[in-house]
């Protein structure tokens, strides 16, 4: 099939499930953004808001408030002609915002088991400057600690402690296992096997994404 240059994703998924690593890759291959809200907040930690600073809520492991969240993603959809959403919607009340700014031609789901997804994002490092993934031991970067597509600094992100990443798990089994459900229920969730290698997955969501 033709690529089809504006396509609108959603992927969704646990923490840790793979989606900013699949994104990626999707963005390259179809010349799509990868709007993601986590990065976005990453990026602007110590903005105030009404509501508190984002890193207030993130170093929590907490959702950042709707509103403040709400209005990046439309910013960013507003300026896209084809994107991969990663990060959003992360419950009931932002799914159905982003059901009025938004079409969607695909809407995945990377799925994983919880004792994996603990293992992948306490062994996850991220590169400080161009913000690639990498993993002690699934993703091992050439040289330890240095970033194999630009030489930046590899970190571990702040919220990717144990305790936090507890914490992520049971806000997202309380939050967006229900945005997930919903999808499902109105028939349009593809669900992929994200416990075999990127590759592997990347190749499934493609697939997916050309049936579509
Ligand atoms: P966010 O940045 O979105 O974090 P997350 O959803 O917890 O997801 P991650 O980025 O941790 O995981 P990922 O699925 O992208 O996995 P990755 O590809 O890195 O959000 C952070 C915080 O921001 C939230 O807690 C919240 O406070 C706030 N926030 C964000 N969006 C919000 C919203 N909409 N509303 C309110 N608040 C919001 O992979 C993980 C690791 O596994 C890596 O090391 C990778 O190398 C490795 N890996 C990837 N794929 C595989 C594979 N197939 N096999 C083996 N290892 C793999
Ligand atoms: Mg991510
Ligand atoms: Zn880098």
């Amino acid at each position: 099939m033709v690529v089809d240059m504006g396509k609108r994703i959603l992927l969704l998924g646990a923490p840790g499930a793979g989606k900013g690593t699949q994104s990626k890759r999707l963005a390259e291959t179809y010349d799509i953004d990868h709007v993601t809200t986590g990065d976005a907040l990453r990026a602007n930690k110590d903005m105030e808001t009404e509501y508190g600073t984002p890193r207030s809520f993130m170093e929590k492991g907490e959702l950042v408030p709707d509103a403040v969240v709400n209005e990046i993603v439309e910013a960013a959809l507003e300026d896209a002609d084809g994107y991969v959403l990663d990060g959003y919607p992360r419950n009931l009340s932002q799914a159905e915002y982003l059901s009025e700014i938004a079409d969607l031609d695909a809407v995945l789901s990377l799925e994983v088991a919880e004792s994996e997804l603990v293992e992948r994002l306490t062994g996850r490092r991220v590169c400080s400057e161009c913000g690639t993934n990498f993993h002690v031991k699934f993703n091992q970067p050439e040289e330890a600690g240095v970033c194999d597509e630009c030489g930046g600094e590899l970190i571990q992100r702040d919220d990717d402690t144990e305790e936090t990443v507890r914490e992520r798990l049971s806000v997202f089994e309380e939050n967006t296992e229900p945005v997930i459900e919903h999808y499902r229920d109105e028939g349009v969730l593809v669900e992929i096997d994200g416990e075999q290698t990127p590759d592997e997955v990347f190749d499934d969501i493609v697939d997916s994404l050309d049936d579509a």
